[in-house]
């Protein structure tokens, strides 16, 4: 058995029995590995923060656990249904869409979720860099495979936009707008961003990797100098620590829930929701596609995702990609 798998399964055992003693002697039988390796992998646990007292002829009792996104802690008590059946952890990788593509590859079950405390080359829109500095914010990719064409996969990322804002809600109280097409935001300024990678032919989709990263604790000394657009995050916002763990647990069953209901009812009650965040809705923008400028009153999403703009000297556009600024 791999090492950090009967850590996980040993995390697995106390966070599933509730505020009781198990014995040395009862884990060993019940995971059939030795007593010595269980005392090794429980002395692991506490230097990762996690407080377990140990009382003679009583057993080991787990009194706290540290902010950690370790895959027992995030499955604990998550009842859904796709997402989280299976949890990646790394203390540090790369990318989390990268290893997400690569277990997707792989034949990982339809949603695998990839979290990692830090990620060396974090990749936001664009070929930017998403900054995603340790212990501070949450970074998760997940693995679906639905049945659509490539030209609909863009509606999932309406979907994790959907899932992020009533998750922050929820866990905080804050609410936030979406700007077109996959940025979340604060009193104007970026508190999440989304990164949906797609692998697929002319007849169908592979999988998407749904890229997540949410900007919880950060400092505003953690953010980089040359940033694009003002960032903020919910520390910053309201002056109190997010427990990314139940983050994490809310993001998830918000996106399960999502996610069923798109697969039964398709597409329609996802743009309504993210039509309800999207405060440009019905407003005249200016909208500059690389040079080519478009005015006219925002209509709505189509079904590819694109923006539908009704435009002030008639007829409809449809906007792939391009910089949206309201005009009144
Ligand atoms: C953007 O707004 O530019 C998209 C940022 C997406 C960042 C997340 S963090 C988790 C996942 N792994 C990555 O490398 N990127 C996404």
């Amino acid at each position: 058995m791999a090492e950090t798998s009967l850590r996980e399964q040993i995390l697995a055992l106390f966070l599933g029995a509730g505020d009781v003693f198990l014995s040395g002697e009862d884990i060993s039988q019940r995971l059939g590995v030795s007593r010595a390796a269980i005392w090794k992998h429980i002395s692991q646990l506490r230097e990762l923060g996690y407080t377990i007292e140990a009382v003679p002829s009583r057993g080991y009792h787990l009194l706290s656990q540290p902010d950690l996104l370790l895959p027992a802690a995030v499955q604990a008590g998550l009842d859904t249904r796709c997402i989280g059946q299976r949890v990646e952890y790394f203390t540090e990788t790369d990318s989390t869409n990268v290893r997400a593509q690569e277990l997707a590859e792989h034949g990982a079950l339809e949603g695998t979720v990839v979290i990692a405390d830090s990620q060396s080359a974090g990749r936001g829109r664009m070929g930017r860099r998403w900054s995603s500095p340790a212990g501070v914010n949450l970074y998760t990719s997940i693995v679906l495979r639905p049945r659509m064409l490539p030209t609909q996969a863009a509606q999932l990322t309406f979907l994790s936009a959907v899932a992020v804002a009533r998750t922050i809600e929820q866990v905080t109280g804050v609410k936030v707008t979406v700007k077109w097409p996959n940025d979340i935001l604060l009193d104007g300024r970026k508190i999440a961003g989304l990164l949906n990678e797609l692998s697929a032919e002319m007849e169908g989709v592979h999988h998407v990797v749904l890229g997540i990263g949410v900007n919880l604790n950060m400092t505003a000394d953690q953010f980089p100098d040359d940033l694009r657009y003002p960032a903020t995050s919910l520390l910053l916002h309201t002056g109190q620590p997010v427990c990314r763990l139940e983050f994490a647990q809310q993001l998830l069953r918000q996106l399960d829930e999502l996610y069923q209901l798109f697969l039964r009812q398709g597409f329609v009650p996802i743009r309504l929701a993210w039509e309800a965040l999207f405060e440009l809705l019905g407003r005249t923008v200016e909208v500059d596609c690389g040079g080519q400028i478009f005015v006219g009153d925002v209509a709505g999403l189509a079904e590819d995702g694109a923006l539908l703009l009704d435009l002030q000297g008639g007829g409809r556009q449809e906007i792939y990609a391009g910089d949206v600024t309201p005009l009144n």
